[in-house]
């Protein structure tokens, strides 16, 4: 089942349109990453889907429960951690969460019991410091926790790792594919290889539109021809093997790229390497990465 559900959805701001006829669907217990440059729209639809904003075309349903904008009762599904997470810096994590916890109706013994668990899995359960003194990846891990206190189904993460160094991202992807036999995650970024390490399935936002989505499987195949490199021993054989097989480009002394070429295109080089006797030190099919399928489609 399809726990949220985005179908036709435009919003313009002024006369600035910002989605347009927006459409996709992310399937139970997946990591979705929600892809796009800065300014592509990608909190606009978050708060599109949390109610918060009114879309002016199309629908959007989260399990199956259609959202009405100004009202929050799809938001029972739903945990949140918006793009700038905001705390009272006086607290300390489990007095922050007991906070939360009391404000949605939680009793106190299950309140006690999610925020020892949750401090646990975000690894704060050891810091008894004010959050005055946390640090950005530890204020996001909090806010991760948080969003997880009423055990939601659907966690929406709006860029969660964009402003972290590499531990801290590391440490928040390693969170957000913990969970997710209990919740399905959706989480925005315009870091690709978050993306690709983490995510089952996709959803390219450019210009309004989703450009590319799907799973990050079917992204890869789709593309017509794989780039192929080969090494040799030699600048002189890389530069006879570059005469005999037209379409070469030279990417080192001793390296040359072949791009867009098929299975049948890789024997035949192998053929002409070997009836020409030329040694490769390596021959090797490179795997597009997104960024090069996300440079592909938007034509640049
Ligand atoms: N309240 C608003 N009023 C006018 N324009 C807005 C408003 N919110 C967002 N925008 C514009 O909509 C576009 C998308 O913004 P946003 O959804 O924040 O992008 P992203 O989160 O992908 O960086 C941007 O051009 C932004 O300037
Ligand atoms: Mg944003």
């Amino acid at each position: 089942m399809d726990i949220l559900k985005i179908s036709h959805v435009t919003k313009t701001f002024g006369t600035k349109k910002v989605l347009n006829d927006l459409s996709f669907s992310v399937p139970e217990h997946s990591v979705f990453g929600f892809i796009g440059q800065n300014g592509a729209g990608k909190t606009t639809t978050m708060k599109i889907v949390l109610g918060l904003l009114e879309r002016n075309q199309g629908e959007v349903f989260v399990n199956g429960e259609k959202v009405i904008f100004g009202q929050n009762t799809t938001n029972k599904y739903i945990g949140y951690l918006p793009d700038v997470p905001e705390f009272y810096d006086f607290m300390t994590p489990m007095e922050y969460l007991t906070m939360c916890g009391q404000i949605t109706g939680m009793c106190k013994n299950e309140i006690t019991e999610r925020a020892t668990e949750l401090l646990k899995l975000v690894g704060l359960n050891v810091e008894n410091k004010r959050i005055k003194g946390f640090s950005r990846g530890m204020k996001q891990r909090l806010g991760i926790a948080q969003a997880l206190l009423n055990s939601p189904k659907l966690l929406i993460c709006d860029e969660p790792t964009s402003a972290l160094d590499p531990m801290g991202r590391k440490e928040i992807l390693d969170i957000l594919s913990s969970v997710k036999e209990h919740t399905t995650v959706v989480f925005s970024t315009h870091i690709l290889s978050d993306v690709e390490r983490i995510c089952d399935r996709i959803a390219f936002l450019h210009e309004g539109e989703i450009v590319l989505g799907g799973t990050l499987e079917d992204i890869k195949n789709i593309r017509n021809g794989e780039s192929i490199e080969l090494e040799f021993l030699t600048v002189k054989d890389a530069e006879r093997f570059l005469e005999l097989s037209a379409g070469g480009e030279k990417i080192g002394r001793t390296k040359l790229l072949f791009s867009k070429r098929t299975e049948r295109d890789m024997l035949e080089m192998m053929e002409c390497l070997s009836q020409n006797q030329i040694p490769v030190v390596r021959l090797e099919r490179l795997e597009p990465t997104l960024e090069d399928l996300f440079l592909e489609v938007i034509g640049k």
